[in-house]
């Protein structure tokens, strides 16, 4: 099969990627507009395959999509691209309209007309499978024992979330109105490795290796359900592979910890793993600091994935315990990404290639 990817160079994107190229015999096509979050570095593994293509472009540019569309011809569309940090969309909402909503509304548009050219055969084949969140839902009560289910309400609190709620519902109307085969996934935290360093987990580890704070927002006893990236990956080629069309999938971990507590397991691997720390520092955890509380900080989020397990058989292989140990290794050992991500060398090369072209 062709899979068209939106946001295949981000954290989730790149890692189903590698998962398709190395478990699959399909062809994908990874469309992404490189925003600071894009890294084409963390595709290395596998850009040598003659199955994995890249497209620099951005799924608002309708003529572009237009094009996409029509030279590699999908059967699957996993639409990822997206702004997806909570705090930029607080500081500045504007990208997040844009790409969330009118992309894809834009892609959505494309599809639908590319759907209704197809054959019968192909159209049977055929799914946009749109990748969202469970911050649509809102928060959870602190201390409740109360999960996240597929037919929550939506109650989203940031501007992130709204957006990303707001393409949902657009996915489902295209889906009632227009017989747009879809399927939507609405998954918890993802961690593990090439996550941009601006999110809890990643900025940690490489803050305390720098000796620098490691900032809590408000009290530190929110809570989030961790998922390792890899185990989100495999169950979203599950979910645009085998589910049926119109059906919403909760993804998950069962890993609910409290901020304070994540940031304190990292503190206690690296005690164990890089003991020799930068001048002055007695222990990590001495680094942390509490700043100033998230404007409309959702307290708590806690997914139930019993119907993805129950109708596709995805369970997560890992616990937070080792996902967490592979994560700060993957850091210490890939100290070169993290440089090139923070400088964009890499990056600003390509998209120099690009203009030339
Ligand atoms: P990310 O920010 O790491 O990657 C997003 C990618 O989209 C980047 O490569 C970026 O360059 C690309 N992009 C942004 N705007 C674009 C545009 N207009 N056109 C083309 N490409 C564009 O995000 P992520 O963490 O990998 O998240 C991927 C998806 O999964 C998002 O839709 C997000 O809402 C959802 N999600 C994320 C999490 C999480 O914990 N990270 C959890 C649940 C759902
Ligand atoms: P984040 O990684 O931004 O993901 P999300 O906002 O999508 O849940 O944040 C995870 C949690 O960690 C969230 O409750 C906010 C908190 N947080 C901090 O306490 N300090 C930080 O420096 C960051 C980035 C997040």
């Amino acid at each position: 099969m062709n899979i068209l990817i939106t946001g295949g160079a981000g954290f989730i994107g790149s890692a189903v990627i590698r998962h398709i190229i190395a478990n699959t015999s399909h062809n994908v096509l990874n469309i992404d507009k490189l925003t600071y979050a894009g890294n084409l570095e963390s595709l290395v593994d596998i850009s040598d395959s003659s199955r994995y293509h890249f497209s620099l472009n951005n799924i608002c540019n309708k003529s572009a999509m237009e094009k996409v569309f029509h030279d590699f011809e999908p059967d699957i569309v996993m639409h990822l691209a997206a702004e997806s940090h909570v705090d930029r969309s607080i500081t500045g909402s504007a990208d997040f309209i844009e790409t969330n909503i009118i992309g894809t509304y834009t892609l959505l548009e494309v599809a639908r007309q590319y759907y209704t050219n197809l054959s019968d055969i192909k159209k049977a084949i055929f799914r946009f499978h749109h990748i969202s969140t469970d911050e649509v839902y809102g928060d959870l009560e602190e201390g409740s024992d109360n999960l996240f289910v597929e037919s929550t309400a939506y109650a989203p609190s940031s501007p992130y979330s709204a957006s990303k709620a707001s393409s949902d519902h657009l996915v489902r109307a295209w889906y009632r109105t227009y017989g747009l085969p879809i399927v939507i996934t609405n998954c918890s935290n993802n961690y593990g490795p090439y996550h941009f360093p601006e999110k809890l987990i990643p900025l940690t580890i490489l803050n305390a290796l720098k000796g620098k704070p490691l900032p809590i927002y408000g009290n530190g006893l929110q809570v989030r359900d961790w998922l390792y990236v890899e185990d989100h990956a495999r169950a979203l080629f599950l979910v645009a592979t085998e589910a049926e069309i119109g059906e919403t999938y909760n993804i998950g971990g069962h890993n609910e910890l409290k901020n304070i507590d994540v940031v304190k397991g990292i503190c206690n691997l690296l005690e164990e793993l890089v003991p020799n720390k930068p001048n002055g520092i007695g222990n990590y955890v001495d680094l942390i600091t509490y700043v100033k509380d998230r404007p409309g900080h959702d307290l708590r989020y806690a997914i139930d994935a019993s119907k993805i397990q129950k109708e596709l058989g995805w369970t997560p292989n890992e616990i937070f315990e080792t996902g967490l140990r592979k994560t700060v290794q993957w850091y210490l050992d890939n100290q070169d990404w993290v440089e090139n991500v923070e400088t964009g060398e890499y990056k600003n090369w390509i998209q120099k290639q690009y203009q030339n072209n």
